[in-house]
């Protein structure tokens, strides 16, 4: 069965969410707090129409990437590592004729197929907590800009959570290796990124939340199959999603928007 977490995964590569596996299906395909009324407001805030060529990292099944096609007209290419991902987003494009206005691209953010300068905006929804050199991605989304154009970014923020809770919560799920708001607003500055501004929207981390648990009957029945391949126990499994709540409605950990321009 195909591994979603790697035990070496802290600080190396990513795991959850590469793949079309178990916890794929179980969340569904738009997988980011606020799902598209989210990524609506992020066009709102970067002005983009049908004028914008975007660029969208780490695209997932290229929903986001879609909609800004259909419903913005804006020309957009699309990134993701796991080719799964992209082949599904170019089925969806397909079907909606959009082909010549989204292009589905299987490249890791690290290092994209793109000239320098080639995008008005880049665009990354609810994956940069899973990357483990952020600022390489970072940099990578700087270089594929266009001079003035705009970075936004919107991922998982913490703050002040202990080491321990921290550390097994990245191994289960890759979510929490997510700074805090000053601290990312500083790594995008480091990226050379100027007029930087974090905007805190955590109340979104707990609709989603409460969202998952409706899910979760679902979780349980295939947990046992899932923690086979993981690194804790059921026991442990359950303490972290009851540690996770509390975390959550304590706000300490929330979601955030990240703006920047180049
Ligand atoms: C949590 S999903 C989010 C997908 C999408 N952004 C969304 O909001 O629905 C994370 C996505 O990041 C992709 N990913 C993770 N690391 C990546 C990397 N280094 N380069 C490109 N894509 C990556 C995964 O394959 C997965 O599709």
């Amino acid at each position: 069965m195909k591994r979603l977490i790697r035990q070496d995964s802290y600080g190396k590569e990513i795991t959850m969410g590469v793949g079309k596996g178990f916890v794929d299906k179980v969340l569904g395909d738009v997988f980011h707090p606020g799902g598209l009324k989210l990524t609506s407001e992020l066009a709102q805030l970067t002005g983009i129409d049908e004028n914008t060529d975007v660029l969208v990292m780490a695209c997932g099944e290229g929903d986001s990437a879609i909609y800004l096609a259909n419903d913005l007209g804006a020309k957009v290419y699309a990134v993701d590592i796991a080719p799964e991902k992209i082949k599904e987003g170019t089925k969806k494009a397909r079907k909606l004729r959009l082909l010549k206005r989204v292009f589905f691209k299987n490249a890791s953010v690290y290092n994209m197929p793109f000239l320098e300068e080639m995008f008005d905006v880049v665009l990354c929804e609810m994956t940069i907590c899973l990357f483990p050199d952020k600022l390489k991605a970072l940099q990578e989304a700087y270089r594929v800009l266009r001079p003035h154009g705009t970075v936004i970014f919107s991922g998982v923020i913490i703050h002040d959570i202990p080491r321990e809770t921290e550390k097994k919560f990245r191994e289960l799920t890759c979510l929490f290796s997510s700074p805090s708001i000053s601290e990312y607003i500083e790594l995008f500055k480091k990226a050379g990124f100027k007029d930087v501004k974090g905007i805190d929207r955590s109340e979104i981390a707990v609709e989603q939340y409460d969202e998952l648990k409706k899910k979760w009957s679902k979780l349980r029945f295939f947990s046992k199959i899932f923690l086979q391949e993981t690194v804790v126990n059921e026991k442990e499994f359950t303490n972290l999603i009851k540690k996770g709540e509390r975390l959550i409605e304590e706000r300490k950990v929330g979601y955030g928007i990240f703006i920047g321009k180049k």
